[in-house]
């Protein structure tokens, strides 16, 4: 009960803060991965006038009927996918009249919008009414964070994963299914914007401008660091296909200092103390447990998982934790090192940069994609 109500807590708190000050749209993102967390969070973002929720990274069928449920402060059952559990079935009870006196007045239900990369996503989400989103966003490959898988699984010689063109999303595809639709992936530019709209999308979801600017939570010695990076125009971008333990790509910036150099990821004792990726699994007596593939090996073996998923992992939690000047310090004086994520389509910064050699804010990225 106490991890339900510390869920709904800091959804409504974050959504809360995020909703200050303006009259703007306010949207939250949760991977359809992270089941666990999910009606708390949402529940508590709704309880604050969360307008958007955006979900991607699985997929997120039973999304639109929890955020109708939660809306009326209905009980949900909502499914977990639990590994080795064979045929059985679990479900999370979140009934939220037993958790938080809200009043009987229903909450407004957000908008819900499915990440996706291919259209064959798209299609059969939109084509049930019982879980179908009301819009996508629609993800190229370059997009900064976690891309869907690739269809090839070919490596460069860094072994970087290399996106072919079938990758790409098929707009004209996505087009058909009838719903609205931003695009994301390096369409962080004034011509991307008009370009989108011009081929039907509503609009276009930027990450990396905003991730450099001068209000993001990276810490400003990174960004410093990118900044100049990107002045410079050396800065690389991997796609890295282990280091997430969702076991979907991510993309990792090289940036001395940090996870990219193998030096420090090889130096880094493995722990698992913050969990927030870990995957529920069935333990031979039924209960549930929870891995994670960056936790200790020997660890990660004994609770059932196989060693070839250990291979690269990182620790997302503890990196990006770091990434934004929150690192931990352990009792051995260790300090957790950062990873650093952003798209590989520099476009948009490179032409920040040219015109505020400082750094820029997020009004002016805005100003800029606007004009
Ligand atoms: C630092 C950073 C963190 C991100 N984290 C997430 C995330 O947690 N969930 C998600 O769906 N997308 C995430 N993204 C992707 C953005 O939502 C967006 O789709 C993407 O950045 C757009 O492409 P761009 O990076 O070329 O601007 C992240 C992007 C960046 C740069």
């Amino acid at each position: 009960r106490s991890s339900q109500e510390l869920l709904i807590l800091g959804g409504f708190v974050e959504t809360w803060l995020a909703k200050e000050g303006h009259d703007g749209l306010i949207g939250i993102n949760c991977l359809e991965k992270i089941q666990l967390f999910t009606p708390g969070t949402l529940y508590g973002a709704m309880l604050a006038g969360v307008d958007v929720v955006l979900m991607g990274a699985g997929v997120p069928r039973a999304i639109p009927h929890l955020l109708d449920t939660l809306a009326a402060h209905g009980n949900v059952q909502f499914s977990i996918d639990v590994a080795d559990a064979g045929d059985v079935d679990y479900a999370l009870d979140f009934e939220p009249r037993d958790l938080v006196d809200s009043g009987g007045e229903p909450l407004s239900r957000p908008v819900f919008l499915a990440i996706v990369s291919a259209h064959v996503l798209a299609t059969y989400l939109a084509r049930d009414p019982e879980i179908r989103p009301d819009g996508f966003i629609v993800e190229a490959s370059s997009a900064g964070g976690h891309n869907a898988p690739s269809r090839q699984q070919l490596l460069d010689e860094r072994g970087d994963l290399v996106f072919g063109p079938r990758d790409e999303p098929d707009l004209q595809k996505i087009a058909k299914a009838g719903l609205p639709y931003w695009i994301a992936g390096g369409s962080g530019t004034p011509e991307m914007l008009t370009a989108a709209r011009e081929a039907g999308a509503r609009g276009i979801q930027v990450g990396t401008v905003f991730a450099l600017c001068s209000d993001s939570g990276l810490d400003p010695d990174i960004r410093a660091q990118l900044l100049e990076g990107v002045a410079r125009d050396d800065l690389v971008v991997h796609t890295d296909p282990r280091a997430s333990p969702t076991g979907f790509p991510f993309k990792v910036v090289d940036v001395s200092g940090t996870m990219s150099d193998a030096v420090n990821y090889e130096s880094r004792e493995r722990l698992c103390d913050l969990g927030y990726l870990r995957t529920p699994f069935a333990k031979v007596d039924g209960s549930i447990g929870f891995r994670c593939a960056g936790e200790p090996v020997h660890m990660y073996l004994r609770k059932g998982g196989l060693e070839d998923e250990t291979v690269g992992r990182k620790c997302l939690c503890n990196g990006l934790a770091a990434a934004v000047g929150m690192g931990q310090q352990r009792p051995s004086g260790y300090q957790e090192v950062p990873i650093v994520t952003l798209g590989s389509d520099l476009q948009g910064p490179r032409r920040m940069i040219a015109v505020h050699p400082g750094g820029w804010t997020a009004v002016e990225a805005i100003e800029w994609i606007l004009s």
